[in-house]
């Protein structure tokens, strides 16, 4: 087992990883003063909550909590307002008040959704996050929680930390193979964020944590987790210019989803393509060198994921092929921006970010440029021999290719109440996490470029 503990600002938690932990999840919260007369509420999605929901329940009934459970549809697109809104309406039949606590069961749709949900219920309750995804190790760490607008990804949100993360690492061997590739997009990204020793140490380990080898996944996550909450710490609200750092990718990323209707590809694989193209930006940009851009195609190789948006399509990730110009649009509405600039977090080297504004009137030229230079790139590195290739979506949750209009990501979703019957078919227990190594994350100054900069 291993704790870490986020602490900033009077704000103070743990992150808990252990494998079996939803079955102990009643001393868990008795050990977090969560006393019996607080009414629980469980939210989960339809397929987490038919896999761990019943389990759940059960662990905290038989000591001796009162519980009720809502599951939503599984997918992005119960990251809205309409979701919201159900998922606050079944609180309050379920008698949910001021003194109830939200446990969020689920990937980071969940974690999001239901740390947004708790926030503003009755203007705040408590939450617990229960994290079952390898990208919820980023997810529940760092009190985001949001909701997406159509226009634009985790536009509608608050900074609310959770009572505690409790992350049952068993629940891992579930996760259909395509969230498995998409999880550990956030853990390159970690590995970026923080030094060379992470990034050799995550190609050499990809092999075992594509097949999710108890030990080595459980140390990867820790790792990420401690990138992640010493770059919170340092700026909890996003105010300094530090915290930032962390959407590294993402600026493409949620253009990508956002232009998608928050329906196509996953958030990982958004972010995959999204650290490809923004470190050949850097590259265009005179920060960054070409080896650079070479080292993340190779490692988003090693995971299977795409490292361009032609791949994405290619694969059947990606339903509508829009040009640079167009995702560029979305791109105009990400909430870092200041001004009229687009920022972007740009990597010079592992552990070397800067801040970058480029003008609307540059944006479009200097992205389809990258592009073409991350093109070149991925077309230079063939999938090694052996390694996971990239596979169309079928039978992932997320995997409903149809025609939706753009923009449609906040369409209602219904969700449905527990009958506490659920099928509870979760896989083995795995052994204890091994302690991990935290690693530091540092920001140096890059070289200048020619746009205009904040450093972070
Ligand atoms: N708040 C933050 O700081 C932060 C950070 C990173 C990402 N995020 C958000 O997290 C979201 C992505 O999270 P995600 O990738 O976990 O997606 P997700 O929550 O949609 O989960 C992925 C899919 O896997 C299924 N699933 C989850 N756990 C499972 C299990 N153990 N076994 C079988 N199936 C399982 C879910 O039903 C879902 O279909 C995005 O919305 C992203 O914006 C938030
Ligand atoms: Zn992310």
């Amino acid at each position: 087992m291993t704790t870490l503990w986020v602490a900033y600002e009077g704000v103070r938690y743990p992150v808990v990883v252990r494998a079996g932990l939803f079955q102990e999840l009643g001393r868990e919260l008795d050990a977090l003063g969560v006393d019996r007369a607080r009414p629980l509420f469980v939210l989960s999605d339809e397929a987490v909550g038919a896999l761990y929901g019943a389990r759940v329940e059960a662990a905290l009934r038989s000591a001796g909590y009162a519980v009720a459970r809502y599951d939503v549809p599984a997918g992005e697109r119960s990251k809205s307002l309409a979701t919201l809104e159900a998922v606050t309406g079944a609180m309050l039949r379920a008698g949910i008040d001021r003194r109830g606590v939200l446990l969020a069961l689920g990937g980071g749709v969940v974690g999001d959704l239901g740390g947004f949900a708790a926030a503003v219920y009755m203007r705040g309750i408590e939450y617990v996050q229960l994290p079952t995804t390898i990208l919820a190790h980023d997810a529940s760490v760092g009190g985001k929680v949001a909701v997406n607008h159509p226009l634009a990804k985790n536009i509608l949100g608050a900074f609310y930390p959770p009572l505690a993360v409790l992350y049952d690492v068993a629940a891992l061997r579930t996760l259909p193979p395509r969230e498995v590739r998409s999880g550990y997009a956030e853990l390159i990204k970690h590995a970026l964020l923080s030094d060379a020793a992470f990034v050799a140490w995550l190609h050499q380990a990809a092999g075992a944590l594509l097949r999710l080898d108890p030990i080595v996944t459980a140390e990867a996550l820790v790792r990420g987790i401690a990138v992640k909450a010493a770059i919170v710490a340092d700026d909890p609200k996003e105010s300094r210019g530090v915290r930032e750092r962390l959407n590294v990718g993402h600026t493409v990323a949620h253009a990508l989803e956002a232009a998608e209707g928050f329906g196509g590809l996953l958030h990982g694989e958004a972010v995959a393509v999204g650290l490809v193209w923004e470190t050949a930006l850097a590259v265009e940009l005179g920060r960054a060198s070409p080896a650079l851009l070479t080292e993340v195609v190779r490692l988003v190789r090693a995971f299977g994921l795409p490292a361009t948006p032609a791949e994405a399509a290619a694969a059947g990730l990606l339903r509508r092929a829009a040009d640079a110009a167009a995702w560029a649009t979305f791109m105009r509405y990400d909430k870092k921006n200041r001004g009229r600039g687009v920022r972007f977090a740009l990597l010079s080297a592992p552990g070397a970010v800067a801040l970058v504004d480029v003008s609307p009137e540059a944006l479009t030229d200097a992205l389809a440029a990258a592009l073409r230079r991350a093109e070149e790139a991925a077309r230079a590195i063939p999938a090694p021999e052996g390694a996971v290739r990239l596979a169309p979506p079928h039978g992932g949750p997320d995997a409903a290719v149809d025609g939706t209009p753009l923009g449609s990501g906040s369409e209602p979703a219904t969700g449905r109440m527990s009958t506490g019957g659920s099928p509870d078919a979760a896989a083995g227990r795995t052994p204890a996490a091994g302690p991990g190594s935290p690693a530091g994350a540092s920001a140096e100054r890059a070289p200048a470029g020619p746009v205009a900069e904040e450093e972070g």
